[in-house]
């Protein structure tokens, strides 16, 4: 591993693979369609990208449902064309990260299939967790575990014979059975999957659920109070164990790959993921979650900071993603947090309510330089460059997130963060899809989204998209962003004043009127106009510091 590797300053683009591009014309995303998009992102400035799954799967969770980690998808291409798109991405300056599914894979995986058609006991069933019911004929759930998409979070299997048999896990939906990870022979597949990937080039995983598969053997009830299967805060040494061995397989390939976990804990129980040996990092969730509010910012910023400091590993900033409610539309609400119940998707009891999306993209332009600017690497969400806001009127029918379903009709999940991105044009779909596609885009594009397409803001640098051009290729040259120091500059409550090496400073307005801009030899970029010289609200500069 070098002294200084990519990932502790990368800016890495996320890729929904279904609603980036469509190459075939079928309506829905594909390897194609990222391929022949590698010039927008390179354009773009962005050091690497990650791709959401896809590999083969019943797409019953959009792919994290997983039926053979080792092939893709059909809906998105063939192993060769993947194969062909990692060399494409790399000759373009671009590394990739895929997405690795661990805690659960697809009811239709041949090793669950296999489970299902075994005698309770048999060793298939033991690398998933199959138990018997509790009360009299064993026809209540082994505990009370809840799904994190709603529901039990157990399903009861029939016996060969028809007759109802034991249960098994899966913290997801039923179609989601959960990994035994205390079996040896899950371990070992994994370990192989990982070397798969690291043989064909990736440049590093995106661990999904990363804390969800070490569990109490002994699968306790949870307190009534807890809604969900309980998480491994609780410190499980399994968890460690698992990393320790995953990050030897990473390390013994050149060129720093990198393994991120994608962990919504408390960030004191998500660092110890991190401890030397295991993760690289993980996603530092609580930028994203935060309220557009300077001393609730800062506290998450400090607190961060102070964390990477004591684990040495480095802070990588979310502010969008598609688990998560457009950062346009948070913003432009009177509650702008983003709040996480259940675990892994689903809305219940997340802000909702009237968004002002030319008040929420003022704020997200800030929040991107604001997040630019920081100690780090990022991920930006795929859209958010364009200023995309969460889609919220989804006709039910066409609802394919399986939090729907599960929640029984009251919350409309994650597909409003997922529609195809516009690319050019002024009607659906927006060369989404090529012309004459012989389907229309998977969810339906807003008409409204003429004036956000690619081609639309590429022309204008006073876009959104001409702004993340601008910051990123600011990004790049200036040697004191990324990983490093932060200095606090003195400033009032709701300003974000702070300077980094090489006179390089940025101040973000959070208050109600315009402010002085701290001290500094000339303006280097600001997501809105100043207004006679004064910091608007709601408003980003970087500034030459004085
Ligand atoms: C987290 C992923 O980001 C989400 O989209 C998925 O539904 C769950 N993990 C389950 O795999």
């Amino acid at each position: 591993m070098t002294s200084n590797p990519w990932w502790r300053s990368a800016a890495v683009y996320q890729v929904y693979i279904r609603s980036f591009g469509d190459g075939n014309g079928d309506g829905v995303g594909d390897i194609a369609g990222i391929r022949s998009r590698l010039g927008y992102l390179r354009e773009l400035g962005v050091d690497a990208v990650w791709i959401n799954p896809w590999y083969v799967s019943p797409m019953v969770d959009g792919g994290y449902d997983v039926a053979d980690y080792r092939d893709i998808d059909p809906t998105f291409g063939t192993l060769g064309e993947v194969l062909a798109f990692i060399e494409a991405a790399h000759d373009h300056g671009l590394r990739v990260i895929v997405d690795m599914v661990p805690n659960h894979c697809s009811a239709e995986h041949p090793w669950f299939r296999a489970a299902v058609a075994a005698p309770p006991g048999a060793a298939e069933r033991k690398r998933f967790h199959f138990r018997p019911g509790r009360g009299q004929t064993g026809e209540l759930a082994p505990n009370n575990w809840r799904s994190s998409f709603g529901g039990p979070a157990w399903t009861r299997v029939a016996d060969p014979d028809g007759t109802p048999g034991e249960w098994y896990l899966h913290v997801f939906a039923p179609e989601q059975p959960d990994f035994n990870w205390d079996n040896p022979e899950v371990r070992s597949e994994f370990l192989d999957i990982l070397r798969f990937w690291l043989d064909r080039g990736v440049d590093g995983f995106r661990i999904d659920a990363a804390d969800r598969l070490a569990k109490d053997p002994a699968l306790p009830d949870v307190a009534a109070v807890i809604e969900e299967a309980p998480g491994p805060e609780r410190g499980y040494p399994a968890a460690h164990e698992i990393y320790r061995g995953w990050r030897r397989v990473a390390d013994s390939y050149p060129g720093d790959r990198v393994l991120v976990g994608e962990i919504w804990l408390e960030l004191r129980h998500r660092a110890a993921y991190h401890a030397p040996g295991e993760l690289h990092t993980s996603f530092s969730l609580d930028l994203m979650c935060s309220p557009w509010d300077g001393p609730a910012l800062r506290a998450v910023i400090d607190a961060n900071l102070e964390s990477s400091a004591a684990t040495g590993t480095p802070l990588t900033w979310v502010l969008g993603n598609h688990d998560a409610t457009r950062v346009v539309t948070r913003y432009g609400r009177e509650d702008t947090r983003f709040v996480q119940v259940g675990g892994t998707g689903g809305d219940h009891g997340r802000p909702a309510g009237h968004s002002d999306h030319a008040l929420g993209t003022r704020r997200a332009r800030a929040a991107a330089l604001l997040m630019m600017a920081l100690p780090g690497g990022l991920y930006l969400y795929q859209g958010d460059e364009l200023s995309l806001w969460e889609v919220e009127d989804i006709a039910p029918e066409l609802i394919a997130d399986p939090v729907w379903e599960r929640s029984g009709h009251t919350d409309r999940g994650r597909d409003g963060c997922r529609v195809p991105l516009p690319w050019s044009g002024s009607a659906a779909p927006f060369g989404f899809s090529p012309d004459h596609a012989d389907s229309p885009p998977w969810l339906p594009q807003p008409a409204a989204w003429r004036s956000l397409t690619a081609a639309a803001q590429s022309a204008d640098p006073d876009s959104t998209l001409g702004l993340y051009r601008a910051a990123l290729r600011i990004r790049r040259a200036e040697p004191g962003l990324g990983d490093g120091p932060l200095t606090w500059l003195p400033s009032g409550r709701d300003v974000l004043a702070f300077g980094r090496p090489g006179e390089f400073a940025c101040a973000v307005n959070l208050s109600a009127g315009p402010i002085e801009l701290p001290a500094h030899r000339s303006v280097v970029l600001t997501s809105g106009p100043l207004a006679g010289g004064l910091l608007p609200p709601d408003t980003a500069a970087w500034l030459r510091a004085a």
